[in-house]
């Protein structure tokens, strides 16, 4: 059966992971047939990573798209809906972060964060969840962050846009149960991916990998019709890399 599955954030980290490891399960899946929707800001990586998913076996379908950018939104939107006319699976996982101290963030920094952890995210789910009420089915994952749930000295913007996210996922639930639609939050803590920068030896040896978070989201995608997994919270075995 055809599963259409929209990733954000596909080209690098754990969009990337998440993208790869959907069109991998379709060798112990045989039943299952994802088209891959892949969606950045950066054509060469959708390119990519689309190669690599079809090398696999999965159908891929790459769409360039600033989640900051509310036309975008809509172009996007209007494309699944003229292509497919539905939509199974919503990955939230495109995310920015600007690390620092409190008194050097600025108006700028904090519009970059916001507009794509927040109001990015909150306008294509809404554009999307539409189509999975009118469906009855569907299953929307968030990619928050253990800065969900916990502050991080330097990481005030991001984490109130994480924190954000988090009040976005309990609102949707009370939305998605009346419809039979999904909803999982997933928390992961320090995974080594571009985001990160340039990252010493010692501290690369702390960190996930992103493939570490993207098996157990698929694993609960393929969670029978009757059972949701609603939170995946996903931490280096030594714990969170700074504690405040
Ligand atoms: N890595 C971690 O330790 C960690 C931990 C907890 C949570 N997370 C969350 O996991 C998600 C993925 O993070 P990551 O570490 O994989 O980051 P990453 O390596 O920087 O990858 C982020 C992906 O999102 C895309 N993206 C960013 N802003 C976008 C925008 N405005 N419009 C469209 N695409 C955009 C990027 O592509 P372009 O730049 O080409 O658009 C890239 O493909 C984020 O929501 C992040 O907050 C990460």
């Amino acid at each position: 059966m055809k599963h259409i599955i929209l990733i954000t954030g596909a080209g690098k980290g754990i969009g990337r992971a998440i993208a790869l490891e959907f069109a991998r399960a379709v060798r112990h899946h045989p039943d299952f047939e994802p088209v891959l929707l892949l969606s950045s800001r950066t054509a060469a990586d959708l390119e990519s990573i689309s190669l690599e998913c079809r090398a696999e076996g999965a159908l891929t379908d790459t769409v360039k798209v600033d989640m900051a950018d509310m036309a975008d939104l809509r172009r996007l939107a209007a494309h699944i809906i003229e292509r497919y006319g539905r939509i199974d699976c919503l990955v939230n996982n495109a995310g920015v972060g600007r690390f620092g101290s409190l008194f050097d963030m600025t108006e700028a920094d904090f519009d970059y964060t916001m507009n794509t952890n927040l109001k990015g995210t909150f306008f294509l789910t809404q554009a999307l969840f539409v189509m999975m009420e009118r469906q009855h089915s569907g299953h929307i994952f968030f990619v928050t962050s253990v800065a969900a749930t916990k502050a991080f000295r330097h990481s005030s913007i991001y984490c109130m846009s994480k924190f954000g996210q988090r009040g976005l996922v309990e609102t949707m639930r009370l939305y998605a149960r009346r419809c039979n639609v999904k909803i999982t939050d997933v928390q992961p803590g320090a995974a080594l991916t571009p985001m990160w920068g340039d990252v010493s030896d010692e501290m690369q040896a702390l960190m996930m990998m992103p493939e570490d978070i993207a098996a157990p989201v698929v694993q609960a995608y393929l969670q029978p019709a009757r059972t949701v997994v609603e939170e995946i919270v996903l931490r280096p075995t030594g714990g969170d890399l700074q504690e405040e």
